[in-house]
């Protein structure tokens, strides 16, 4: 009873709403986990499950007695209580240290052994790149040459997945509840997760350390696909290029999301990490030194391949370049949706 509380399955099957991309599916109850979706999650939760057994019998043992005490020894009516003449028994208290120690000795062996699972990718393990910055995560797929996505994290079920990740400014923590697993992502350094994953569906991705204000909305989706079908979704999922009826504008709206420029660039007037769009296009800007620039396709050109050549005042350097992942269609399509945010 107390364990279907604390997992319950039936839970966050629910599919990602279309009109909320950014929202992914998590489960109803703030007191139930996601149902378990990697062979690790499975694993993990057996552990945990036999924890809180442990823990229970633990409480309701040590409350138990501590309550028949507090009855059996409680103040007479008349007269005094009288102190019991015993000082210690040997037997009891070997008991009461013995049979603790031989459970957390149980736990410790089968916590180490599902670690040193978790800490070590199999060498068939598919590769994948993550970088984490203010505010979103870049995932790199080295079989698709020149992919790279925002937020979204493609997966082929029962093959394992070995993600190295870095950042590009602070530390976050790259969290995937339904396989149970998070780690830091460590500017300068390379930290590795690896998972295999169980059941297909979507499943959400985080960033779970406080990393500035925007904190909150790094979040993504892992899409996890039967083998026969990852090639084809992966390679739709990284083309990018202008749909033959398409305008120019909207396929920029696309590129601006697949580069997730709207974490720090709205489009509404309201001032993020970066400037809004709206109205932006043709406006003089300060910049720190004093000096001032109008904003013209060629400033947006450098301030995509070039984020940190022309701060303006106010602002701080903390975009990335878009050198090497938007190409020069990609680049004219997101001048051209950026001009018509009047
Ligand atoms: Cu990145 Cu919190």
């Amino acid at each position: 009873m107390l364990f279907s509380l604390l997992i319950a399955p039936a839970a966050a099957e629910a599919a990602l709403p279309p009109s909320n991309p950014g929202t992914p599916p998590m489960s109803d109850s703030p007191w139930s986990l996601l149902p378990a979706a990697s062979a690790n999650a499975e694993a993990l939760d057996t552990l945990y499950i036999f924890f809180w057994i442990l823990c229970g019998i633990a409480f309701v043992g040590m409350i138990g007695v501590q309550a028949y005490f507090m009855w059996k020894y409680r103040k007479p009516a008349h007269g005094h209580a009288k102190t019991s003449p015993l000082t210690h028994n040997g037997k009891l208290e070997f008991i009461w240290s013995a049979i603790p120690t031989f459970f957390f000795v149980i736990l410790f062996a089968w916590g180490e052994i599902e670690y040193m699972k978790q800490v070590t990718p199999p060498p068939d393990a598919l590769d994948v790149r993550v970088t984490g910055q203010k505010w979103s995560w870049t995932i790199e797929y080295p079989e698709v040459k020149g992919c790279s996505l925002t937020n979204d994290l493609y997966v082929p079920v029962g093959q394992p997945m070995r993600l190295t990740m870095t950042s590009m400014d602070v530390i976050h923590s790259f969290y995937l509840p339904a396989f149970r697993l998070k780690k830091d992502v460590v500017p300068g350094r390379y930290t590795v997760l690896w998972f295999e994953a169980t059941k297909p569906g979507l499943y959400p991705l985080m960033c779970t350390e406080y990393c500035g204000d925007e904190h909150s909305s790094m979040v993504g989706r892992v899409h996890v696909v039967p083998q026969e079908e990852y090639g084809a979704v992966l390679a739709k999922a990284c083309e990018l290029k202008q749909g033959d009826t398409e305008s120019t504008e909207d396929f920029g709206a696309r590129v601006l999301t697949r580069g997730g420029c709207a974490s720090c660039h709205t489009t509404d007037g309201t001032v993020k990490t970066g400037p809004s769009f709206k109205g932006l296009f043709g406006k003089t800007e300060t910049l720190a030194d004093g000096s001032t620039v109008t904003v013209d396709e060629n400033y947006i050109r450098e301030s995509i391949l070039e984020p940190n050549a022309k701060i303006v005042s106010g602002f701080s350097p903390q975009m990335p370049s878009f050198a090497g992942r938007f190409d020069d269609k990609q680049i004219a399509a997101l001048i051209a949706y950026i001009k018509a945010q009047k």
